[in-house]
């Protein structure tokens, strides 16, 4: 796995534009006849403008409301934009062009992994905007550093995984959003202000094409080096048919079984739990099988918040772009749930309920092995097999997907025993969310 894109900040990375928000930070508050603190510069890197203007005001922030929290925000920006007008070409740190020019040589992504909303601005002025194949900034994300998102924005729109990127940071903050999203971070700037970093260098100077690929290569996420970063799914076709109840279809019988693993943070034994995938000219058909001690399924309804007991919950993303997933849940007792998700690198535009005239309705049968299908009975397991018709994804995506079609997904579940829930997923690079939409798996369609 070798070093398929860098992601450089922009404000102290790649231009001293930190000064300049911290005279806009400082002449506001100045204004406001408070003082605001020493060390407010490096407070404020990498930190967004409404969370800067929080730290710049300090306990004097509780006088204000938030419309006036806004309005405080809107002047300094104001103030920035003015100074970032004189921003011009040879403000570009020293090295800066020698390595973008490198990267571009070395056929290696150059993307912009920034908090700013203003970024486009400072980058026109430097005159480098057209060195970055991909631009995450603060119009693009809305929780800023030390949320992973930006990183993670850019990575995923360079068709990378964080651990074929590193990510070029002078701001604490943006340090441990690099770690956080699993990336090798580089600082810039003083060793002790950046001690988590991978390494720390004083200047873009100390960098080249061939010093990135080998600090690469020597810090990659080490627990993911070696592993390739996201499964996939081969998934076989089949002759179209409807559920039977009762009674799977041979057409599974041949089909190899894929393990779901727990999530990083479990500790608790995991319950076996696997999963097959096939498709037909109209529908995506998956079985899952989900051993377990005792059900806790007390929602004897559809459209109910299934997520808070157990549950199997089946996730399909056509297309990445569009930033739109199908997310269906089942219940052991056979209740479901079908959610359309908004989610833009967690910044969730909502769950809505996935509303559809008959000829879409997700097909579904549950049976329960080992005892009665009840909450709170003792069983060996539950089955799962679901029709996803591909109509359902008409909006969002080109349909029916063909032989090398991928589109992306995973299959979760909770079980839940005494109490404790135990999380597990097909695809779980990252570890954390269920709903990790750039670490879904890839379903190859054959
Ligand atoms: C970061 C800066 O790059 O962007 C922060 O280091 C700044 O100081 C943040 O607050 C948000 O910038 P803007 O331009 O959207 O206010
Ligand atoms: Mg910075």
């Amino acid at each position: 796995m070798g070093l398929k894109c860098v992601i450089f900040d922009l404000d102290g990375v790649l231009v001293d534009t930190s000064v300049f928000h911290a005279k806009a930070w400082a002449d506001l508050v100045r204004g406001e006849g408070f003082e605001p603190p020493v060390d407010l510069e490096d407070r404020v890197k990498g930190i967004s403008r409404m969370e800067s203007l929080k730290i710049a005001l300090g306990e004097n922030a509780a006088e204000y409301s938030e419309s006036e929290l806004m309005a405080l925000a809107d002047r300094k920006n104001a103030c920035y934009l003015e100074a970032v007008k004189t921003v011009k070409t040879s403000d570009l740190y020293s090295g800066a062009r020698a390595l973008l020019d490198g990267l571009r040589m070395a056929g290696i992504k150059v993307a912009l992994g920034s908090a700013s909303k203003n970024a486009r601005a400072v980058l026109d002025g430097l005159g480098i905007t057209a060195d970055f194949d991909v631009i995450s900034d603060g119009t693009t994300h809305k929780r800023g550093k030390p949320h992973p998102d930006v990183f993670l924005g850019a990575a995923w729109m360079a068709g990378a995984t964080p651990e074929e990127c590193i990510v070029v940071e002078d701001a604490p903050a943006g340090i441990t959003a690099a770690l956080r999203g699993g990336f090798v971070a580089v600082g810039l700037g003083e060793q002790d202000f950046l001690d988590q970093a991978h390494i720390v260098v004083d200047s873009l100077q100390a960098l080249s094409v061939a010093k990135l690929q080998a600090l690469h290569a020597e810090y990659r996420v080490p627990e993911l080096t070696g592993t390739p970063a996201l499964p996939s799914i081969e998934i076989p076709r089949t002759r179209d048919y409807v559920l039977a109840k009762g009674a799977l279809s041979a057409s599974w019988e041949n089909l190899p079984w894929v393990s779901l693993q727990p999530l990083k943070h479990e500790t608790r034994p995991v319950p076996a739990t696997r999963m097959k995938m096939q498709y037909s000219e109209t529908a995506l058909y998956v079985l899952v099988e989900a051993s377990t001690q005792t059900l806790q399924c007390t929602i004897e309804e559809d459209n109910a918040p299934l997520y808070k007991e157990d549950v199997v919950e089946v996730f399909v993303m056509p297309d990445p772009w569009q930033r739109v997933y199908l997310e269906y849940e089942v219940s052991p007792l056979g209740y479901d749930l079908t959610l359309r998700v908004a989610n833009h690198m967690g910044m969730f535009a909502g769950y809505q309920p996935w509303q559809m005239p008959e000829e879409q309705r997700i097909e579904k049968q549950v049976v329960v092995q080992g005892g009665p299908a009840e909450s709170g009975a003792c069983v060996s397991g539950w089955i799962m097999e679901i029709k996803i018709p591909f109509a359902l994804f008409g909006p969002v995506a080109v349909v029916p997907p063909t032989a090398g079609t991928v589109w992306y997904g995973n299959v979760c579940r909770i079980d839940t025993e005494e109490g404790e829930r135990t999380h597990l997923a097909w695809s779980v690079p990252s570890g954390e969310s269920f709903h990790d939409y750039a670490r879904f798996g890839e379903l190859q369609f054959a």
